[in-house]
């Protein structure tokens, strides 16, 4: 229920808390299944009834949350176009607060204006990648200011992979396109993700990048280890997107580092090693490599949004070759798709020798259920306190000043 004015311009961020539900892969599952199959209206009016709110309500929430940046943050042009993005699509989207299901234009046009949110959405990470770069360009790097960028970005990038995930659904679900791709998909879910296919896809499409760049590739060597079911291919409930996604992130990661550590090497490159591993709770995927490695002292910083933008890329045109890193956005952009559906994404690196990424996933799609930021006072609360002085020993420097790092700097 909305509240009578625009919540948007409410200047009290205590006041509301905007409360949405979160769903599970189960509950998508099973809530979408019945009209996947039968297609009857009376479902897509249940989708529309839901998501008119539910989309809003995900906007808002975000929206509160960017006026809580520092103010010379909010101030860069990206990051005021991305601004621009979301309050037109809220707009849009409060316009069917009072429009009936029963009218079939309503769902008509509701579709269109999904697809059309969707798309004035696709550029949204490297905008907000920009709008970061700007501000390190001319305010310089901030240990207070990075700290809140990168609670900011992981809880506004979640409530985004999130958005599009609900579109999606209905697109996929009532849209003309709907289920010709993939007639047993309910939507984007997969109810029976064959993993190590997915491991073999990604694998794929990040050696042809691998190969068009560098002239070359390593294997891949996969195994699997079915605890539950043994010698049976391991499958979950999953969006097989999401699960490309991160995959495709990890093996570019270590084919770059195997290659550019092997390239004047008269070996042969050592190959990148996954295993696929079904537990009683957790379903996790190894990725193995043989590429030197990550010294510890820069392991936190590697999902570090702040530090990760540090060179700016400069996409040149001339160049057909896409490079196989860009932003530094690979790793915290595949923790938090992992996370998303309550599994987590963890790097052991041992420097000199490679480094073994694993993705855990929940096995049962009854415990996959989103994990959302919520806009309330603690989420308010973060962004009022500054980093506190340093409570152990540091051998190169006086306990850090906290009073140097004030909250409006
Ligand atoms: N398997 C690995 N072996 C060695 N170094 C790695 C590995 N994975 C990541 N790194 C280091 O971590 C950095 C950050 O990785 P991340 O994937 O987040 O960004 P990126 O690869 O630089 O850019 P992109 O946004 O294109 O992924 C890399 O630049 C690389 O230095
Ligand atoms: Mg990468």
């Amino acid at each position: 229920h909305w509240p009578d004015n625009n919540p948007l311009k409410e200047p009290n961020p205590k006041k509301h808390c905007f409360l949405f539900l979160s769903a599970s892969l189960y509950n998508i599952m099973w809530h979408n299944k019945y009209p996947y199959l039968c297609r009857e209206n009376a479902c897509e009016k249940t989708s529309y009834m839901f998501l008119r709110k539910e989309l809003a309500v995900r906007l808002a929430n975000t929206m509160r949350e960017v006026t809580l940046l520092p103010t010379n943050l909010q101030s860069q042009p990206s990051v005021k176009l991305v601004e621009s993005w979301y309050s037109q699509s809220f707009e849009e989207l409060l316009e069917y607060e009072t429009r009936s299901p029963e009218d079939p234009r309503t769902l008509y046009d509701f579709l269109e204006i999904l697809i059309k949110i969707q798309n004035r959405h696709n550029d949204v990470v490297p905008t907000m990648a920009q709008g970061v770069i700007e501000y390190k360009e001319k305010f310089g790097f901030d240990p207070f200011i990075s700290s809140n960028v990168q609670y900011f970005l992981d809880r506004f990038y979640t409530n985004r992979i999130s958005f599009r995930m609900l579109i999606n659904q209905h697109t996929l679900l009532f849209g003309d396109t709907a289920c010709l791709a993939q007639p047993k998909h309910i939507g984007s879910i997969d109810p029976a993700c064959n993993v190590a296919e997915v491991v073999r896809d990604a694998y794929e499409t990040a050696k042809m990048h691998c190969e068009q760049y560098y002239m070359t590739a390593p294997e891949l060597k996969i195994g699997e280890l079915n605890s539950k079911a043994p010698k049976k291919p391991i499958q979950v409930v999953y969006v097989p997107s999401h699960l490309f996604h991160m995959l495709f992130e990890l093996f570019k990661n270590s084919m770059r580092a195997t290659v550019e550590l092997y390239e004047n090497s008269s070996e042969g490159l050592p190959p990148v090693k996954a295993m696929v591993t079904l537990g009683k709770e957790d379903l996790s995927i190894k990725i193995s490599d043989k590429g030197g490695g990550v010294p510890l002292r820069k392991i936190d910083r590697l999902f570090n949004y702040m530090y990760s933008t540090a060179p700016s890329p400069r996409l040149d045109p001339s160049q057909t070759a896409v490079p196989l890193a860009g932003f530094g956005y690979g790793l915290p952009i595949t923790r938090l798709y992992a996370r998303y559906f309550q599994g987590d994404l963890s790097l052991y690196s041992i420097e000199g020798f490679g480094t073994d990424a694993v993705i855990h996933l929940k096995a049962l799609s009854s415990e996959s259920f989103e994990r959302l930021p919520v806009f309330n006072k603690s989420a308010w609360r973060h962004y009022q306190t500054g980093p506190e002085a340093d409570d152990w020993s540091n051998p190169s420097s006086d306990p850090r000043d906290a009073s140097t790092y004030k909250a409006n700097r």
